[in-house]
Parts: C-alpha cells; structure tokens; sequence
C-alpha cells in the first residue's frame, strides 16, 4: 500500500540539525568489520534500512553485530571466519550492499544466491560481474549475470588492472575487495573521473595499504583487515537537502553540524558557491579518517550555472535536489555528463523531469542530464510520487516548502531508506 503526505508551504526554515551518519561510510564500517579481526564499533552509524539490509547479510553469514542506539559492535573473525549462508542474501533497495558485497563473495570459500527489491532488480550488475569474471569469479545471473537474483560460487581470484568504463566508487570497491583475498597479486582499478574514495580512505584505518594516484587505485592480496573504531561523520547527501532548502526558502538560515565533506563527495558544495549562494563552511576537528565541517547556509539569491565532467562523480546522489535548487536560479542550468543517473534507484533523468514538471518547473530532459530554466514559481497543487526512490522522495518534500499551493507526497515511505529522521528534521526547523 503506497502512503500519502499532504505537504504545504513553510514562512521560513531556521535552527541547527545534525544530519544523520553517511551511507556509504555506514555500509562499508560494517563489511570491514565483519572481515576484519577482531571487534569494531562504530559510531553514529546510519540506522537507514539500506545500511540495515548489509547488517543483515552479514548476520546471515554468521557476523555477530549488535546495534544498539548510534552504535554498532560487529564482531569480525577475519574473511575465513565468514559462513555460508543457508538463506538468500537479500540487499533491499540498496546497490552499495549488492555490489560490494559481490566483491566479497566472489573470493570466499562458498556459495551464496543475493537478491533485492523491484529497483535492484532493474540495475545494471554486469559492470560488477565483468571485472570480477576477469578475476575468476563464478557468478551467474538473469541475463548472464547482468541483473538479480546473482548466484555466486567463491572460488580463488587472481589480480587485474581493470580499466573502468564509469566512474564508480562501487565497482571501484568490489574490485578492490576481491583483490584483497588473491594470493600476493596486484589489483587495480583506474577510472574515467575519481569516484568517491572511502572505500579507500577505510581500508588504511583498517590496516590495509592502499595506493593510489589520481585516477587509480591499488592493493596488494593477502592482506589482512585489523578491527578498528569508527566514527561516521553526517551525510553530505543528507545534508544536501536542508541545504538547498536553507538556500530556497525565505529568511532562513540553517546550521548543519559535523557534516562530511570529503573532497570526492563536495560538489553540492561547489555548485552552491558557483550558483552564489550564501554559505559557510566551518572546519571541525577530524574525528576521523573523513574530513568535517559544520556548514551554515541562508537564503540566497542564486543564478544558473552548467554542472559537468568531473564534477559529476562528486554530486551524483545530489542531482535531484541540484534540479529543485536551478528553479529558484535566474537563468539556464545545465547538467550534462550524467547519463549515470539512468542507472540509480530510479531513472533520475525520468522521475527529476516528471515529477518537477508537475508542479510548475521548466525542466526538460536531455540524453545525459537535463535542462532547468528559473526562476520559476512552483504552483504544487499536484499529486507527485517518489517512485519508491529515498532521493526523489526528499527533493519533493523541500520542493512542497515553496509551492503555491500543497502537494500530495505518494509513497514518502522510501525516504527511509537513507534518512529516517528527514521529517522530524525538516519540523524542527519549520517556522
Ligand atoms: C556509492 C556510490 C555511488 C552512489 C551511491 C553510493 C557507494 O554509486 O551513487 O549512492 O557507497 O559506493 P556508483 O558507484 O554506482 O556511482
């Protein structure tokens, strides 16, 4: 049964929030732990029902992991100590879960099945299951290995220098996992544009040498992961959606504390200064191995600006909320190079367009991003979906802050996903 929200217009957006802990950070702490030696905790990990979906993989692959409120214990016993599970790996909604997870599975000493939701079912593995093949991996699945369900018998791998077609940090990851269980052989992988490079940034807190020079990254088989603490910083994707609020909204002004902005993940950064927006960004002390900032945002006068190349790997999850920030811009914005958004929960180029022209925006659609001229005034007075996609879902919602008229939210449910506390948030901040 899909669910319902009628959401109005906002006066004004003020206060401080913390956004909940990153995704990508959150699923990786536990798959490194669970491979690790020894026990991990993680702090302020994300409670979302993707990073939720890895604990219960793991879990099933006998990884004793207890959660409890904002931490996490998972109690590695090194990737031997992994077991075979006797029940479907089932990865939910979450990619990151799926394809990690395939570089895991594909060195391991046994057979597993994975499957996940509608969306997962619909999303490109093949750029996983190639890579890993050349490794030897045995995987199989509908339409030779290119969609869920995947089986995968593990077997011994051997080191590759897989040159990517697409920048990214996911089959960037399940490559470097499987490298990690060759014997001694060198894996690695290189890249069009850097992706996000916490997997990385990780894998060294967790004792593993990494190198890595602009577009590649290497490491050497048979290392093994030393358990370790972690502390995962606020969700820069979170983040994103208060902050374009923040800068659409009349008279706000919203503080967002301990906030990750990792150079490969800052773009949304970037595009608010190019639009001229009113933004601070106030350095922390690392608690980490990821750089944090707490990030002040007002509202703002802002002007189009064209999104492209290299930026694109370090905005990606952001784009749905960049389209919404380009109505309230004077002038063009374009977004080019971002055919990937295709491929995401939904295809974003799709439901961006559709959904955003129902409610006033001139946005048309282009093969490899889309076009957004502004400012315009948002009308609402529409019923608009999140086609079960977290992202969609949020952009909407900040979107209904500024319409004329209310909007009918279907299926909100998604946002959990990625942040289960967005609307708390987003009332705490309402005026
Ligand atoms: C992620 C990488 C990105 C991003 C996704 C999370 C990760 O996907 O869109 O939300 O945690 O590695 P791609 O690797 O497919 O670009």
């Amino acid at each position: 049964m899909t669910d319902v929200l009628k959401l109005s217009k906002v006066t004004s957006l003020a206060g401080t929030i913390e956004v909940p802990g990153d995704k990508s950070i959150s699923h990786r702490a536990v798959m490194f732990g669970a491979m690790a030696n020894g026990k991990t905790e993680i702090k302020n990990f994300l409670m979302g029902a993707d990073c939720l979906s890895t604990v219960s993989c793991f879990r099933k692959m006998g990884v004793s992991i207890d959660i409890q409120e904002g931490l996490v214990t998972v109690e590695g016993k090194g990737l031997e100590g992994l077991k075979e599970p006797s029940e479907i790996l089932d990865v939910g909604n979450s990619g990151t879960t799926t394809r990690l997870m395939m570089g895991i599975l594909a060195g391991a000493n046994f057979h597993s099945c994975i499957i996940g939701d509608e969306s997962i079912a619909r999303r490109p593995m093949s750029r996983v299951t190639k890579p890993l093949r050349m490794m030897g991996a045995k995987i199989d699945g509908r339409e030779d290995g290119q969609y869920t369900p995947l089986a995968i018998r593990g077997t011994s791998l051997k080191g590759i220098h897989y040159e990517s077609p697409v920048a990214s940090a996911q089959v960037k990851s399940a490559v470097l996992l499987a490298g990690l269980q060759t014997n001694l052989e060198e894996t690695t992988v290189t890249e069009p544009h850097k992706s996000r490079d916490h997997t990385e940034r990780m894998l060294r807190a967790f004792g593993v040498e990494v190198n890595e020079d602009e577009r590649s990254a290497t490491v050497k088989g048979g290392q093994r992961l030393k358990a370790t603490n972690i502390f995962v910083p606020g969700d820069i994707s979170s983040a994103a959606f208060f902050l374009v609020a923040g800068a659409i909204v009349p008279n706000s002004e919203i503080l967002l504390k301990n906030v990750g902005i990792n150079p490969t993940r800052t773009g949304i950064l970037d595009v608010l200064k190019m639009m001229g927006a009113t933004i601070e960004i106030i350095p922390q002390q690392d608690q980490t191995f990821e750089p944090i900032a707490d990030i002040l945002i007002k509202t703002s006068t802002l002007k189009g600006t064209t999104i492209s190349g290299d930026l694109i790997p370090k905005l990606i999850d952001e784009i749905p909320v960049i389209a919404l920030l380009a109505t309230q811009a004077e002038g063009e914005t374009i977004i080019k190079d971002a055919s990937e958004l295709k491929v995401k929960e939904t295809n974003r180029i799709d439901t961006v367009v559709g959904e955003l022209s129902k409610i006033g925006a001139t946005i048309k659609a282009t093969d490899d991003g889309m076009v957004i001229t502004g400012k315009t005034k948002l009308t609402g007075n529409a019923a608009v979906s999140s086609h079960g996609d977290h992202r969609i879902g949020m952009m909407l919602a900040i979107a209904s802050c500024i319409t004329d008229e209310p909007i009918e939210l279907h299926d909100s449910n998604a946002i959990g996903v990625s942040y289960p506390s967005f609307f708390e948030h987003l009332s705490l901040l309402t005026k």
